[in-house]
């Protein structure tokens, strides 16, 4: 076991399971949060254990205050510490806004921002105690510029974006470090079944979607390189809006 733990929350697949997987190369042992699929948390344990630290796969639903506060509680019994927290784990439930129901509008709310509440809640009081720690937080350039059929997903992340500087004010003190990332088009399932793909492209200025890793790079210089930025949304989005 090493000294040092990260929390990524929906790191089976995708951005997630990028961002666990860089910060195991700097050694940090990873607790592989994840909702559903047990053999891609698997597999990301595998992957990540085969770079030499340790990995540790943890199902619960980061949108159920009880199911995050048990599992964080196992988390910090066996560990003892969390150093970094990912809170990745998101979904899209896209409607233009006059068809967007109650349901679509909770879902996202529930799942993209009242997690990072409930996450961060039992960790930050590790962070404090520690007197370190460093916490990213998935936001999305949608957060800070808006999207049509995306009311719900855009409102919680502009939601997520100022919870991040909030808790960068109130954490300071405490040598805890609090950011966001804000992708722009990157190449997962979330993205897979968009339609228009060429007409999105021709807006990026990079002319091409991001990558995982990219948003892992953004992620790791964040969370382990820095350790004088706090507050701050970096949009890693090819140029797509400048
Ligand atoms: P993805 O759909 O591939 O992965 C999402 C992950 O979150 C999955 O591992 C899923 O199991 C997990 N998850 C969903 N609901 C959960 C729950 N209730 N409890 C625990 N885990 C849960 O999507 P992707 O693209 O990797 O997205 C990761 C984050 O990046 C999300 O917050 C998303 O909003 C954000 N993002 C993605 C962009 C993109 O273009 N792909 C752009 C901007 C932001």
């Amino acid at each position: 076991m090493s000294e040092k733990l990260a929390l990524v929350t929906g790191a089976s697949r995708g951005i997630g399971r990028a961002c666990a997987i860089e910060l195991a190369k700097c050694g940090y042992d990873i607790i592989v949060n994840y909702a559903g699929n047990s053999e891609a948390a698997a597999k990301t344990v595998e992957d990540i254990k085969a770079l030499g630290v340790e990995a540790e796969a943890y199902k619960f639903d980061v949108s159920n205050s009880k199911d995050v506060n048990e599992n964080v509680a196992r988390i910090v019994e066996k560990y003892g510490r969390i150093d970094i927290l990912i809170n990745n784990a998101g979904i899209t439930r896209d409607d233009l806004f006059i068809r967007m129901d109650e349901e679509k509008w909770n879902a996202v709310i529930n799942t993209n921002l009242n997690s990072a509440f409930y996450v961060a809640k039992p960790v930050v009081k590790v962070m404090m105690k520690q007197r370190s720690g460093a916490i990213v937080n998935m936001a999305s350039v949608v957060g800070v510029y808006g999207n049509i059929g995306q009311a719900n997903y855009s409102a919680a992340k502009a939601g997520l974006i100022g919870f991040t500087k909030s808790l960068a004010k109130e954490l300071g003190s405490r040598n805890i470090r609090v950011n966001a990332v804000a992708p722009g088009f990157i190449a997962t399932d979330m993205t897979k079944d968009l339609k228009n793909t060429d007409e999105y492209l021709k807006l990026i200025s990079l002319r091409k979607m991001g990558t995982p890793e990219d948003i892992a790079a953004a992620v790791k210089f964040l969370a382990v390189d820095t350790s004088y930025v706090t507050g701050q949304v970096l949009e890693v989005d090819g140029g797509l809006v400048i």
